[in-house]
């Protein structure tokens, strides 16, 4: 009978002890961010998906900010230290410990890999479900230049071989390594204890778990994928291609999922954007971390938004900024030039312009004027602002917080409101008009009859 891979126990080994020299940065290789999230933390999410029950990572001496980034994002997975860097297959044996507990399979995902689907990583153990004991992930490569090769034959994999061992024959193979691999736990750890480090790099190479294997009768299989999946990320150049690659897959998700998107090359998501029905994203939209936009939203053109939700049916933009902790609320609009921080606008309340709204609560059906400013700084704390429902902030005010505006209160355009206003009320601080009739027109014959006699002289 052919076993569901979800009945069998999972371990998951991510090797994160990479040098990561090309990327000339003081961050670790791994840290670096695909879509606001780590190279790690995209493998973290990938073999958590596939049903990992637990995940040892493996990093290199010294590395505790590493460290801490696994535990920030997985309290649970544990960290295990490779003292000297002696081959993959040797990085692997460092969870030697966590391997001998006893797990039906064993997935092996590299850090610097951050864009392998968990559905991948399923379908590889679903080979060993099938009675293979190793499965290993292959790709057609453009260039097959530096990678382990594939050699199958029949459907069958006979082994890898790496490239700088490999002869011109085998060269000429484009079906290559990925260096990810799923194992049979009942016999991975002593096909890993068995392999040796004969080869022209003196290193102890996972890819010859496949000759261990096959020379103990046992079935071995390679599972293909896209080369733009198991693209590893060794330099800058390859981290923007990986982005790419990842924000190409949410614009699709994203429409699939029931939103329009204008110009999807043109908008770019966050690993974590959530984006509901009947959304229409305009061109040029940038969403950070942790944003959710709710159905029948519009989100303008050239709109930034992070930390930030947006309610049904509100809108958003054009050139709208929306800072961690606004919540737009259904049906309001915050326009053109408006930016929004740390503060709750309520149901269709109206920020239409050229505003600043911070650590603010705006009720419902408010209407705010062209040029309001919450004044909610000191240079030492900040304070709050709140407006009440239904009411009418004239263009142009300060609100100088802590300050309260009650419901239904109007606030004159110009005011700079210092003291709260009752519901209600109106309130005007701005200095009172004066007109003085024909004093232009006096002023003007003075002045020009004043030049011109200094002219003259
Ligand atoms: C490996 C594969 C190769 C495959 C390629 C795909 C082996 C022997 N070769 O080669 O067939 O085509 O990946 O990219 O497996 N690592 C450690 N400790 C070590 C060595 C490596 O943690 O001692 C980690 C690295 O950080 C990296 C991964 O393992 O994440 C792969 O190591 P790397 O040196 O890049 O292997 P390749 O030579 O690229
Ligand atoms: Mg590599």
């Amino acid at each position: 009978m052919t076993q569901t891979p979800s009945s069998r126990s999972c371990l998951a080994i991510i090797l994160a002890a990479g040098e990561g020299t090309r990327m000339k940065s003081r961050r670790p290789k791994v840290l670096h961010e695909v879509a606001g999230r780590s190279l790690l933390g995209h493998a973290l999410e990938a073999v958590s998906g596939a049903g990992a029950d637990k995940i040892v990572v493996v990093i290199g001496p010294d590395r505790d900010d590493v460290a801490a980034a696994v535990h920030e994002q997985r309290p649970e997975a544990q960290i295990v230290v490779q003292r000297e860097r002696l081959g993959t297959a040797h990085a692997v044996l460092a969870a030697r410990e966590t391997l001998a507990l006893g797990f039906d399979d064993i997935i092996v995902a590299f850090a610097d890999t951050p864009l392998v689907r968990p559905q991948t990583f399923t379908a590889m153990r679903a080979a060993l479900a099938n009675g293979a004991a190793i499965a290993a992930l292959g790709f057609e490569a453009r260039d097959p230049t530096g990678y382990g090769r594939l050699i199958t034959r029949d459907g069958a994999l006979e082994a890898i071989v790496e490239h700088k061992d490999a002869s011109d024959l085998q060269r000429a193979i484009s079906l290559c390594f990925a260096g990810l691999m799923a194992l049979d736990g009942q016999h991975a750890l002593s096909i890993l204890k068995a392999i040796g480090d004969d080869n022209a790099q003196g290193e102890f190479y996972l890819t010859e778990a496949v000759a261990v294997a096959r020379a103990r009768a046992l079935r071995t299989v390679a599972h293909n994928a896209a080369e733009s999946e198991v693209q590893g990320i060794n330099d800058r150049v390859q981290l923007s291609m990986a982005e790419a690659e990842f924000q190409r897959r949410k614009r699709l998700e994203v429409m699939a999922a029931g939103a329009s998107l204008t110009a999807p090359e043109t908008v770019f998501f966050s690993h974590d954007t959530i984006i509901g029905r009947d959304v229409l994203i305009e061109p040029h939209v940038v969403f950070g971390p942790r944003v959710s936009i709710a159905d029948g939203a519009v989100i303008h053109a050239f709109s930034h938004l992070e930390g930030a939700t947006v309610g049904e049916g509100a809108n958003v933009g054009p050139y709208a900024r929306l800072r961690p902790g606004a919540k737009i609320g259904a049906n309001a609009k915050v326009g053109n030039f408006v930016e929004v921080k740390a503060a709750d606008i309520g149901e269709g309340a109206k920020v239409s312009h050229l505003s600043y709204i911070g650590d603010a609560s705006v009720g419902a059906n408010a209407n705010i004027g062209a040029g309001t400013i919450t004044c909610n700084y000191d240079g030492f704390f900040k304070y709050r602002t709140t407006i009440g429902a239904g009411a009418f902030v004239g263009s142009n005010s300060s609100l100088v917080a802590p300050v309260t505006i009650g419901d239904g209160a109007f606030v004159g355009s110009g005011s700079v409101v210092t003291d709260d206003v009752a519901p209600d009320a109106l309130a005007i601080a701005r200095g009172r008009q004066t007109v003085k009739g024909g004093w232009a027109k006096a002023f003007r014959e003075t002045a020009a009859a004043r030049k011109q006699a200094a002219k003259s002289d």
